[in-house]
């Protein structure tokens, strides 16, 4: 407020939302297609709001990035196991020194923040983000790429053809049934993402190419219902949370990029597209309104930070002690 601008509040809550989105969200906060079973003390209300290091504890301490490998049930017995790769991510990967999460939102247009997101030593990508044409805003650098089933599977994203996804490492994850049973989900992903994986893996085999554990989506999606004091979509987090908490794991420290949006927040929903939804920014299916509230809370950068660059700082979880 004042001479600094708006930035987000962090008790964002669906009622401040207009109609139409208050709605949609309303609608699937009441939906339970993954089977989402509510734990814990109720009146969540009630209890005392916990502090942004308290939060980044509970994250380092009760969620864990974890990826497939070919040891597990059922994957152990199928014959296309020996494709996934035979250690966690986490193993092969970093740590690196300082990463930058560029979310894909609107407001990176006509940023600026290229060089800076490139200066960092990892880079995360989502989906179909492209930097070619946009380096001056997301930079050109593109060190992972975190990857929803649905752009893996839907026909206009070409993802066994276009070499948009051919630079970095991938990672690629499906909403899966909230008890996280890997057979159960093998039998009901949302979309084929093991077909696609295998189909990517024979055409690029060099091409480092994780899967990211189910359980993973919905140990995260427990500490944004925890922390919240409404109930949230019963729908795993966004890439945008996912990637962020992916790379607090890999990296000393991290920058997220217009995911708590800037002076530049639009509805334009992505910075590549000529699409405007506010629901992009502010969540239906997933709880990215909450993803929000909680990044803001464990954010260690100044406002102005968020105001100008769209930039909140995190510690990497090997950085903090809990
Ligand atoms: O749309 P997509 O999932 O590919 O975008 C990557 C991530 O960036 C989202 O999951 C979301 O967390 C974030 N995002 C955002 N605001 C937008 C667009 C994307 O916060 N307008």
């Amino acid at each position: 407020q004042g001479a600094l601008g708006n930035v987000w509040d962090d008790e964002m809550s669906s009622n401040m939302l207009g109609k139409r989105l208050r709605k949609v969200v309303q609608n699937y906060q009441a939906m339970n297609k993954y089977g989402v079973e509510l734990s814990g003390p109720g009146g969540v209300a009630t209890r005392p709001k916990v502090s942004g290091p308290d939060l980044l504890c509970q994250l380092k301490e009760k969620v864990e990035v974890a990826t497939l490998t070919p040891n597990l049930k059922p994957f152990h017995s199928l014959p296309w196991a020996s494709q996934l790769p035979p250690q966690p991510m986490i193993s092969d990967l970093g740590p690196y020194k300082s990463c930058a999460v560029v979310s894909s939102a609107g407001s990176l247009r006509y940023s600026g923040l290229g060089k800076e997101i490139d200066s960092h030593d990892a880079v995360l990508r989502f989906n179909a983000a492209p930097t070619v044409g946009y380096e001056k805003d997301v930079g050109s650098k593109t060190t992972l790429r975190l990857l929803n089933s649905q752009v893996m599977a839907s026909d206009d994203h070409r993802f066994l053809s276009s070499s948009l996804y051919s630079t970095g490492v991938l990672v690629a994850w499906d909403p899966a049934p909230f008890s996280a049973d890997l057979s159960q989900w093998y039998n009901k992903t949302d979309y084929p993402i093991f077909a696609q994986y295998q189909r990517y893996r024979r055409l690029h085999p060099l091409q480092p190419f994780y899967i990211l554990h189910p359980r993973f989506e919905w140990q995260l999606w427990q500490r944004i219902q925890d922390n919240m004091a409404e109930p949230i979509q019963k729908n795993p987090p966004s890439s945008g949370l996912l990637g962020t908490v992916m790379m607090m794991s890999l990296c000393e420290v991290v920058h997220v990029y217009e995911f708590l949006p800037s002076r530049r927040k639009t509805e334009l929903c992505h910075y590549y597209q000529r699409f405007y939804d506010a629901a992009c920014t502010l969540g239906a299916y997933h709880p990215l309104l909450y993803e929000k509230n909680l990044v803001k809370r464990m954010n260690q950068g100044v406002d102005q930070d968020i105001y100008t660059h769209g930039r909140v700082t995190l510690p990497g979880f090997i950085t903090i002690n809990c």
